[in-house]
């Protein structure tokens, strides 16, 4: 049976991968979670699945060198998709130094407990180990208001942000290990991700929550900064597949072609709030444009991304699956069906966060 190292499992995607994973290969594989339950991580994500004899938790951090070479030497890991980050542009320009520790330092820590673990006595590796590093879109920059320019594999790497500064430099780490040590590893850059147990601090679910409570919808700038949306579950897809079929070393573009302002994106929830709620519902009267508000712009705000998912589609045959109407509609729907869940992650720390970030703008 082999064994998948996932870490970040009870993050947004994390989480998303290992239910796709039980639902496409069932009790095939052992699939161990290391997380270290930051604000972002929420074991409540996989309630469904933890009691499951082929699933594990570990809480651990992946800065923690002993704790990640612990779980190498107790388990015969053959796969390691690699989440665990922390993910969030506008804390990355509040605190930049955590985004340095876990992305850069932890990803630093997780290539080397796997080479220790993996690496044979001539240099080689042993047959079948794979890491996969998950990284973002946002390494290559920003492009230009030109429907015609995309990110390729090819782009040369110019991060804006923080975060997106700190990816790229994990991004290089996985780079010199595969050309150092002929490490083996896959690298993907994907675009905005949507979709259930999203962190109501990115834009989706953060729009949908405060127009379901008649709260301002805070727009960024002129609103037309452009993102590539993704379902969820098809980056899930995309990853198993370059598990499964790409070719070591390579890196893999994964994007929607779903290109859209964000003033769209705000519209589009608008309507499709007011279209899925029923008339008996007192939240739909105020449920309206009156509710966007244009504020200040995020420092460096990348004008546009747009992946040309070219390649792993002409190499292994991935495409999006879901078209963005049915995607915000299954997003929707969900959050309907999960209203305590919004309520859990926005008590507490999350109302201190909401101000900090959005009373001065
Ligand atoms: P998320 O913030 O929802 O989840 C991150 C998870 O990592 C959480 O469970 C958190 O507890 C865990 N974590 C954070 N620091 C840790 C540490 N030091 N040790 C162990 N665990 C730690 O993030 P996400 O949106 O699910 O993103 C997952 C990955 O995908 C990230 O690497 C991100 O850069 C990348 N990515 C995200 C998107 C997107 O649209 N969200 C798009 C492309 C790539
Ligand atoms: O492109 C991939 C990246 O997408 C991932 O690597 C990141 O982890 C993920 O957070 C996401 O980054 P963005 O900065 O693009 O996502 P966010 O949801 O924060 O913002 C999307 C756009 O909406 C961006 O142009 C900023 C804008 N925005 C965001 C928020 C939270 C607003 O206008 N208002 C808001 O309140």
């Amino acid at each position: 049976m082999r064994t998948y190292l996932v870490t970040g499992g009870a993050g947004f995607i994390g989480s998303n991968y290992i239910h796709y994973m039980f639902k496409k290969y069932g009790d095939d594989i052992r699939i161990i979670n290391v997380d270290a339950l930051t604000y972002a991580g929420n074991l409540e994500n996989l309630k469904d699945i933890e009691n499951r004899p082929n699933y594990t938790f570990v809480k651990a951090n992946i800065c923690d060198k002993e704790a990640i070479a612990k779980i190498f030497a107790e388990n015969d890991i053959d796969r390691v998709v690699h989440f665990a980050a922390e993910s969030h542009v506008d804390r990355s320009i509040k605190n930049p130094e955590v985004f340095v520790q876990t992305n850069v330092l932890g990803t630093a820590v997780m290539l080397n407990c796997a080479k220790a673990a993996w690496e044979l006595p001539d240099g080689s590796f042993k047959e079948g180990k794979k890491f996969l590093h998950v990284s973002t879109d946002e390494v290559y920059g920003s492009l230009p208001d030109d429907e015609n320019a995309f990110f390729y594999e090819t782009t040369p790497y110019d991060p804006h942000s923080p975060y997106s500064a700190s990816k790229a430099s994990s991004d290089m780490l996985v780079k010199a290990y595969m050309d150092t040590y002929k490490f083996p590893a896959n690298i993907t850059n994907c675009s905005n991700n949507y979709g259930p147990y999203q962190f109501p601090e990115k834009l989706i679910p953060l729009i949908i929550n405060n127009a379901l409570q008649g709260k301002k919808l805070p727009v960024y700038g002129d609103g037309k900064n452009v993102r590539d949306w993704l379902y969820v579950e098809d980056h899930a897809k995309a990853i198993d597949m370059v598990q499964e079929k790409g070719k070591l070393f390579e890196t893999y573009n994964i994007g929607g072609h779903n290109e859209k302002q964000n003033i769209e994106i705000i519209n589009i929830i608008l309507e499709t709030l007011q279209e899925m709620l029923p008339d008996s519902d007192p939240r739909k009267a105020h449920i309206n444009q009156d509710l966007i508000t244009y504020v200040e712009d995020r420092k460096g705000h990348d004008r546009r991304y747009a992946i040309a998912p070219d390649k792993i589609k002409r190499d292994l045959g991935w495409e999006p699956e879901t078209y963005f109407k049915d995607g915000i509609k299954k997003t929707i729907a969900w959050f309907f069906e999960h209203e305590d869940w919004m309520k859990n992650v926005t008590s507490g720390d999350y109302q201190k966060y909401y101000e900090d970030m959005y009373s001065n703008r």
